[in-house]
């Protein structure tokens, strides 16, 4: 299919500027394989793939996205080797880090969904800062999903508002689909329209349960860090040419 030997350059001028996903979401899945099939490890995998999310989210900017959500670490990612784990949230903070200014410059904001108090501290700081900075920024949100899962951020909605209606903030009688949705990670942003995995597996791994009743889905075999701009513009033009009925005729 789309693999990334395949995909022919395209032009930004091709895409239909009137019809444009307002949020993309991405499961940036398959550093693991790209590491295997160079004889490196998992971790220089990783190290790779996070140059794959500075290529997405400048192009993003680019074409004039609104939302980017990109899946970087799951709540069951904490299950994975400590070395791995370790080595993860290096890369996470020497990426931000390193990604800060030009964010900044650019006016993009980002923000973070999921649990961070179970992020190490360090980590927590780098991203508070980069957060501060860019609050006000107002061309493209980017939002990480870190430490997420969406049956746990389901879980918690649901604590926040029994605890509500028990104070009598809410009446149980009025909780419906919006209530719902204010009391996720996710409140006060669209529902995606459009959702990528790379490498192939079709499996939502516990990412955005509720928010993608309506996305679109894109599976494609590229291994993340092989992941480019071509490709999503490619993937762009493709989502540009579905039929969204949302149960209607
Ligand atoms: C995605 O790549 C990155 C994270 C989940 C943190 P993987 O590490 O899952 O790569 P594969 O699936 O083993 O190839
Ligand atoms: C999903 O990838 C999570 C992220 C990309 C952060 P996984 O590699 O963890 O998912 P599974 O294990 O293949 O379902
Ligand atoms: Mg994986």
């Amino acid at each position: 299919m789309n693999s990334s030997n395949s995909i022919s350059p395209v032009n930004l001028t091709d895409l239909n500027t009137s019809n444009l996903p307002t949020h993309v979401a991405i499961i940036m899945d398959g550093n693991g394989r790209w590491a295997k099939k160079h004889r490196i490890n998992r971790i220089q995998g990783h190290e790779k793939g996070s140059e794959a999310v500075r290529e997405v989210v400048q192009t993003c900017r680019e074409i004039g996205i609104r939302h980017l959500t990109l899946y970087a670490f799951s709540t069951e990612n904490w299950q994975r080797p400590k070395k791995e784990v370790d080595a993860l949230m290096v890369l996470l903070k020497r990426f931000l880090k390193s990604e800060r200014k030009e964010m900044h410059e650019k006016n993009i904001r980002m923000s973070v969904i999921g649990q961070i108090e179970r992020l190490p501290q360090d980590v927590r700081a780098e991203l508070q800062k980069v957060m501060t900075l860019t609050k006000k920024n107002s061309a493209l949100h980017l939002h990480l999903a870190l430490s997420y899962g969406a049956r746990a951020e389901i879980v918690r909605m649901a604590q926040v508002v029994s605890q509500k209606c028990k104070s009598g903030q809410i009446d149980p009688e009025a909780i419906d689909e919006q209530c719902v949705a204010e009391h996720l990670y996710t409140h006060g942003i669209p529902d995606p329209d459009l959702l990528i995995r790379t490498s192939g597996e079709m499996r939502i791994s516990n990412f955005l349960l509720w928010q993608i009743a309506y996305t679109e889905l894109y599976v494609t075999p590229t291994l993340w860090p092989d992941f480019g701009k071509d490709e999503f513009v490619h993937i762009l033009k493709d989502y540009q040419s579905r039929d969204r009925r949302f149960g209607r005729v």
